[in-house]
């Protein structure tokens, strides 16, 4: 099975699924694609051998090239690693329930346009939230809204700052996302 990563940034989540396939049988990571041409995650792809195609809102909103590039390359799932841009309706028709995204919060809580990053956690803590995590789901055309295929948990303590609540939830992504691949690939002929 193939897989194809979108990421705008750093990549850490990226960094530990291609750890992950890099020995496996059954799956590969094929691509790697960003938005952005300083992100991290290219140089991490890069550091495995897989290559790497980045774009522009041009190219991404108004062409096929994308939908091409993954088909050519016979792409199975797509992964959303941290990537910032609203998916397009040609890729998601093109994949249809193929295409999953993890969010560092419990869904529906703290989603949506403009939450990711550190904002995503302030907003827990505002809220005096007393569990957080991170969940793992489909994507459709709307921002963090999908059905959820995992969610990971973990309890709000008194003395949690929204550094020790990002890297709890930091943990839990990179612990998951690789194993949640991993299941939903099994279930692909
Ligand atoms: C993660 O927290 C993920 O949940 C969110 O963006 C962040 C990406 O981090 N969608 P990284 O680039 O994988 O380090």
């Amino acid at each position: 099975k193939r897989i194809a990563i979108f990421a705008s940034g750093s990549g850490s989540n990226a960094q530990k699924i291609m750890e992950h396939f890099k020995y496996s049988d059954d799956a590969e990571v094929s691509l790697v694609l960003s938005n952005n041409p300083e992100a991290y995650v290219l140089q991490r792809a890069d550091n495995f051998e897989i290559p790497s195609h980045v774009f522009d809102r041009q190219e991404f909103y108004h062409t096929d090239d994308v939908v091409n590039i993954l088909k050519r390359l016979d792409i199975d799932l797509i992964v959303l690693a941290g990537f910032l841009w609203l998916v397009p309706e040609n890729l998601l028709k093109a994949y249809p329930n193929k295409i999953i995204n993890i969010h560092p919060a419990l869904l529906p809580k703290h989603g949506g346009k403009g939450m990711y990053g550190d904002r995503v956690h302030k907003a827990v803590l505002a809220a005096g939230d007393e569990e957080h995590g991170i969940t793992i789901h489909f994507v459709n055309e709307h921002f963090d809204e999908g059905e959820a295929i995992y969610q990971g948990k973990f309890k709000v303590e008194k003395d949690d700052t929204l550094e020790t609540i990002k890297f709890k939830g930091q943990q839990l992504e990179h612990l998951h996302y690789p194993k949640v691949i991993e299941n939903l690939l099994k279930k692909y002929n």
